[in-house]
């Protein structure tokens, strides 16, 4: 029996295998097949890998920290789907626009377990949120503070809200996706005093009820050491708050942004890695500050979808650039996952049609847009491709489609979910129709 190349097994959903005349499966699906049935590009999600990871990030906080939550950050990737399979596995949910919170509700995803974020959420979308009875507002900044109250007033609630802080810790990762500095747009700096500026005035708004602080430093994080730090920073902040003005800190959030392993030679640490060294620092410095332990919330986003997500594209044209490299273009590309292009983000990628077959030639693999940036994977060795070979790249479950576009006015991808050899429809490509729904000029 022919078997994968024991490397890319950590960036494959673990149902991930091969059929006889090597094809990969996933899910028990043979992926050359579901290429054919739904078309390319498409996105295949493993039910069984989300909700096995669902599990384990719960269990991992909850085996350590009783009083923890773990919310899904639906940026990495939001459909009615998945919010609904969210909802199942009982975790929460962190959305930052009205539209996420749309889908939330669309699917009767309990509001009590939803967080909003954002630097600058609309009154129109802090309505919207208060009057679905929104668990928690995690207020940015000044100006959200006042507008949420008064909306909050006008709607006759009392508003849970927690305040995002910077506390300024270098979580070492792009500088595109690094949040928790001094220099960014999000959140309230500690240092400098605006943080305690925020804390009273959150604390004096007869419509929130301030229950703690939330602080998120960017993603993916590849070091534990940074959470730590954060907790640091954080835990003594709150401490100052409580002996200043009383305040108590009953909720704790150090965000998300735990790393997932891209590639064959660069390992993550596992959830239970992160989930200890959060939980074993904020014990440390609670116990020193002489704080009661809050409620602590963290919000993964990639690592809960990444590795279920796998991206399948049909192979076609080439062009060998002479003494330079070997382009081998692909039916999709930077309108499907912007992520190279963005962050120069790596992929692995496999042949699904040859899955097992040894490498022959190194190539640069091509998106079909127009755009020389856009190229999916660099420099990467694969077997021999043919116009009409299926491609696969593995852990495209986050922030691809999420940040998909109809760049050159290209039809999005279909989403199939599969599961112990079924295969589901749950979002269908667009169509032109589709290009030109919100198109209202006439002729
Ligand atoms: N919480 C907050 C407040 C966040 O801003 C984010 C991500 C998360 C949680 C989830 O982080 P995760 O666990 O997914 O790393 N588009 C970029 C990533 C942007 C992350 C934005 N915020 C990428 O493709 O790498």
């Amino acid at each position: 029996m022919p078997s994968l190349d024991p490397a890319l097994v950590p960036v494959l959903p673990r149902t991930a295998g091969v059929t006889s005349d090597g094809h990969l499966t996933i899910g028990g699906c043979d992926a050359v097949d579901l290429a054919k049935e739904f078309g390319t590009p498409l996105y295949v999600f493993d039910e069984d890998e989300l909700r096995s990871t669902c599990r384990e990030y719960r269990e991992a906080f909850a085996s350590r920290y009783a009083e923890s939550a773990v919310a899904y950050a639906g940026k990495a990737y939001l459909g009615r789907w998945l919010a609904a399979l969210i909802a199942e596995e009982r975790l929460g949910l962190d959305v930052v626009s009205g539209g996420e919170l749309a889908v939330a509700r669309s699917v009767g995803f309990p509001m009590e377990r939803v967080h909003f974020h954002g630097n600058n959420k609309s009154a129109q979308e802090l309505r919207e949120a208060v009057e679905a009875g929104i668990g928690r507002v995690v207020v940015d900044n000044f100006h959200e503070l006042s507008l949420l109250d008064d909306i909050a007033g006008a709607l006759g609630r009392s508003q849970p809200v927690l305040l995002r802080l910077s506390p300024n810790v270098d979580p070492h990762t792009h500088k595109k996706t690094t949040t928790g500095v001094l220099d960014t747009k999000f959140g309230i700096p500690i240092d400098g005093g605006q943080a305690e500026e925020a804390v009273v005035e959150a604390k004096a708004k007869a419509n929130l009820d301030l229950l703690g602080f939330h602080c998120h430093l960017g993603s993916p994080i590849f070091e534990l050491e940074p959470f730590r730090e954060a907790n640091e920073v954080m835990i003594s902040f709150a401490r100052a708050m409580r002996n200043r003005h009383g305040v108590e800190l009953r909720e704790y959030s150090p965000g998300g942004g735990f790393a997932v392993q891209y590639l064959r030679d660069r390992p993550a640490p596992t959830t239970d890695q992160y989930a200890q060294a959060v939980v074993d620092s904020l014990r440390q410095v609670l116990e020193r500050e002489g704080l009661p332990e809050p409620m602590l919330i963290v919000e993964p986003g990639r690592s809960i979808v990444a590795r279920a997500g796998v991206a399948l594209y049909t192979v076609g044209s080439r062009k060998e650039a002479p003494g330079v490299r070997t382009y081998v273009s692909v039916d999709g590309g930077m309108a499907d996952n912007i992520r190279p292009a963005m962050y120069e983000s790596k992929y692995e990628a496999l042949l699904a049609n040859r899955a097992t077959e040894a490498p022959a030639e190194r190539v640069t693999i091509a998106g079909k847009y127009c755009e020389s940036g856009d190229v999916l994977v660099r420099d990467v060795e694969l077997p021999k491709l043919w116009a009409g070979d299926v491609l696969a790249l593995p852990t495209a479950g986050a922030y691809c489609l999420a940040m998909a576009s109809n760049y050159n006015l290209s039809p999005r991808p279909a989403v199939v979910l599969v599961r112990e050899g079924g295969a589901r429809l749950v979002r269908r490509r667009e169509t032109y129709e589709d290009l030109m729904r919100a198109d209202v000029w006439e002729e």
